[in-house]
């Protein structure tokens, strides 16, 4: 089990403070969908705003150069927080689905490429597949067991795949974190996917907002982050931490301004790195934010510290939620390799859901926002639900006939730095109280 320690900050404090636009009477539990700013933060940059002048990067002025340094240095701020070394570089994106769009398109497939998929994945990364298929390259998928863990199955098909199909490319891709269950995937199948000569792409969206990526030690290909995760803003950035002998094998064949050196009427030369793929002016007014976010994160203990208090509240709310009747909850009910999401859902005579919808609009009369749905989780969603891969025509069928939130799904609750322990008495309140209800 992880161990739990005393929180290092006083949350009560913290939210009086950092958090004032976030009422007392209100809870927010979205965590997973995004994060909230410390006001100190948005202070701090409101006055670097108002203090410099900054202008399009990629040129010599003072303007530009104060937004390209600005730029420059949160790069290597951000290279240095997640321990990347020498041996990674960090490409800017607008979210973590644009990074894996960009893997999508430059990954060099081939007909021959087989993809090994954890079913637990977002459909940013599901989407992958669809890159594959259309070069006729092979996709699988591994399953998540009854705890929605991913099993040692999956280190097996890896090396399964690479003795049947020894000179393939093989690439894997799996969620650090899960943004349906909050179980957390063991971070040791990067190494047992290495060797066997496979590449690894880590989804990292949900995990890095409460956890220390350390990716000297992790050691993946490719991992993507949205930074709205981490402490809300800004919004509109996130990025491609890129193992460079990874980066070089990307096979960039298009090309826009800040990537190119060069275009003729006929030919183009590239530049190299991150530049090669961050295609046209890059977003240098919200950037420079992160300097501050970053600063922010250290003054409070460090991401650890973050996770810590996540992890605290988390335990309270499960310990509730574990005492509630009528109540399933989707996943782990201890601690045990876990964050801060949890998935559910009401249940009535017998096996029925009360539709996530009605709960999310209850909620919401209690000024609790929460969420329903499947989260972009599709596939761990039918699990949960119990529809089972001989549903999907099913599914698919309802799709395309009923508006989305009529869909089967769940309720999910999210915890982040903003929360404290009477948020978590409010939540259980609400939970034991719709559950009476039906
Ligand atoms: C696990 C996970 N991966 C990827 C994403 C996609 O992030 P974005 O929508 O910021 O691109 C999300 C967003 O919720 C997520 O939770």
């Amino acid at each position: 089990m992880d161990r739990i320690q005393a929180v290092d900050f006083d949350p009560d404090i913290l939210r009086i403070e950092e958090f004032p636009y976030i009422p007392p009477d209100v809870v927010y539990a979205d965590f997973t969908g995004a994060g909230q700013c410390p006001v100190s933060v948005i202070r701090a940059y409101s006055e670097d705003l108002m203090t410099t002048l900054r202008g399009n990067p990629h040129s010599i002025n003072s303007a530009s150069l104060a937004s390209t340094h600005r730029m420059e240095s949160v790069r290597s701020r951000l290279l240095d927080f997640f321990n990347a070394g020498d041996e990674y570089d960090l490409v800017f994106t607008q979210n973590a689905s644009h990074a894996l769009a960009l893997l999508g398109q430059f990954y060099p497939w081939d007909s021959k490429t087989r993809l090994i998929l954890s079913e637990d994945n977002h459909n940013s990364v599901h989407g992958l597949r669809e890159d594959a298929r259309r070069v006729g390259a092979h996709f699988e998928y591994i399953e998540v067991n009854e705890e929605f863990r991913l099993q040692e199955t999956f280190g097996e098909r890896i090396r399964e795949n690479r003795f049947l199909y020894p000179d393939a490319n093989l690439v894997v891709a799996y969620a650090a974190q899960s943004n349906f269950s909050g179980v957390k995937q063991p971070l040791s199948f990067v190494r047992q996917a290495h060797e066997v000569n496979a590449d690894v792409i880590l989804d990292t969206a949900a995990y890095v907002p409460t956890h220390r990526l350390d990716l000297q030690s992790v050691q993946p290909d490719a991992a993507v982050v949205s930074f709205y995760k981490v402490l809300g803003l800004p919004t509109g950035v996130g990025a491609l931490l890129v193992r460079k002998s990874f980066l070089s094998r990307l096979s960039k064949d298009r090309f826009a301004g800040g990537t190119v050196k060069m275009v003729t009427a006929d030919e183009y030369v590239l530049r190299s790195g991150h530049e090669r793929f961050e295609e046209g002016t890059p977003n240098f007014g919200s950037i420079p934010l992160l300097k501050f976010v970053l600063d922010f994160i250290e003054k409070i203990g460090g991401i650890d510290a973050i996770g810590r208090h996540v992890q605290h509240l988390t335990t309270e709310l499960l310990k509730g939620l574990n005492d509630v009747e009528n109540v399933q909850i989707y996943g782990p009910r201890t601690m045990e390799s876990r964050g801060g999401t949890i998935s559910l859902n009401v249940l009535r005579s017998g096996d029925e859901c009360v539709p996530h919808r009605e709960i999310v609009e209850a909620a919401g009369e209690s000024n609790i926002s929460l969420r329903g749905g499947c989260f972009c989780n599709p596939i761990v969603g039918a699990k949960a639900l119990g529809l089972g891969s001989e549903e999907g025509g099913r599914l698919i069928q309802l799709a395309r006939e009923a508006d989305e939130i009529e869909m089967p799904g769940a309720v999910r609750l999210s915890l982040g730095l903003a929360n404290t322990s009477s948020d978590i008495v409010r939540i259980i309140e609400f939970v034991r109280r719709v559950a009476r209800k039906y």
